[in-house]
């Protein structure tokens, strides 16, 4: 297996692929981290893991392929931002050749993909991570303190939406059904994920609708009520067809937790206000990247053997979840 626990030495990441995602974000922010560094880059096409090597990890080593960089000894650690319906079999070739994983959300395409992968990594002894970044930004970590800690009473409603306008962007990874594109699983999982954080599990029924435009290959537009018991309720929405827009917001018989931006805050000073006996109090987040926080708590578990701060575990009932929504809105996925 890779990765000698007990070394200060940084992780060495290998990049599955030339994906925007890591270009823009993580990256850099391995590149900027405390403990990691790039050490190598995969594409199907090597000259562009050439171009991306010199544009930002001068000294890492190119490949033409993902097999050959997953044969590379060095490398203890890989990042996973292949289109959606790849993530379970390259997580699971990583896994086989003793790569750590971190793979990008959602984890498999399927439930039982999200279990053969979570087997697999378990079995190799390595570390499989899904890339829910926003988990790891402060000011998740303060409202779900919050919230649990009955800072607004007794949680009855979590609401919340992710959505975007992909309508004039081409050809796109997400209006796929073959790669299993679709807005629950593009960013309506980040809505879904936060509700089951807030709750701690999974919903025990769900009621859904999908809006699969005539000329789409996947659902465009998603609406669903989640129902965790004892009168509980989470809200939920996304959409590939609306003006871009983001927020949470946790609702308790004694007050709320607005979150404007709780998924891709940027790295600017972030507020979260929260509502009690008509006073309203706001909380400021200094600058803060959640994808540096992300792959240093990963990193860090790598060196030390300390178990993940979510585990693989989450990600299946997020799947499982994922699929019951879809079940619930009569859409028969198609992949
Ligand atoms: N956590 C976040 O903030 C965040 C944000 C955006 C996206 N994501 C996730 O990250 C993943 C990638 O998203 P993205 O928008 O960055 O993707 P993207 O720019 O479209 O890149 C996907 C990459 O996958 C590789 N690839 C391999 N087989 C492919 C195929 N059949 N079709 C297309 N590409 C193929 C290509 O790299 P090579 O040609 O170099 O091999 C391509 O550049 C998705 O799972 C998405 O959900 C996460």
């Amino acid at each position: 297996m890779a990765g000698t626990a007990g070394t200060n030495d940084p992780v060495c990441w290998g990049i599955l692929s030339t994906a925007n995602i890591g270009v823009k974000l993580v990256i850099p922010a391995i590149q900027t981290s405390q403990n990691g560094r790039v050490a190598a880059i995969a594409s199907r096409d090597l000259a562009a893991a050439e171009r991306l090597v010199a544009a930002q990890a001068p000294g890492a080593r190119a490949y033409g392929s993902y097999e050959e960089l997953l044969a590379d000894p060095d490398i203890e650690a890989v990042y996973i931002p292949l289109p959606n319906a790849l993530h379970a079999e390259w997580t699971i070739r990583a896994a086989r050749a003793g790569k750590h994983v971190l793979c990008e959300k959602p984890l498999g395409a399927t439930p039982e993909e999200s279990i053969a992968m979570r087997d697999a990594c378990r079995d190799a002894g390595v570390l499989l991570l899904e890339a829910f970044m926003y988990r790891f930004h402060p000011q998740i970590r303060w409202a779900l303190e919050q919230a649990a800690s009955g800072a607004i009473g007794r949680v009855r409603i979590v609401r919340s939406a992710f959505a975007f306008d992909l309508s004039d962007r081409g050809e796109n990874i997400r209006l796929s059904a073959s790669l299993a594109g679709g807005s629950l699983m593009d960013v309506g999982c980040y809505p879904l994920n936060f509700c089951r954080a807030v709750f701690g599990g999974a919903p025990q029924v769900v009621a859904a609708r999908v809006d699969v435009p005539a000329e789409s290959e996947v659902e465009r537009t998603m609406a669903a009520v989640l129902d965790f018991g004892e009168g509980r309720f989470g809200v939920i929405d996304s959409s590939f067809a609306l003006a871009w827009h983001q927020f949470a917001e946790i609702v308790g018989d004694e007050g709320r937790i607005l979150l404007p931006r709780p998924f891709t805050p940027g790295t600017n000073e972030t507020v979260v206000r929260l509502e009690r006996d008509n006073e309203s109090i706001e909380r400021r987040f200094a600058e803060a990247n959640h994808y540096r926080l992300e792959v240093e708590h990963f990193a860090e578990c790598v060196r030390s053997g300390a178990p993940l701060a979510i585990a693989p575990e989450d990600a299946i009932e997020q799947a499982q979840v994922i699929e019951a929504i879809y079940a619930a809105a009569g859409y028969q996925r198609p992949w």
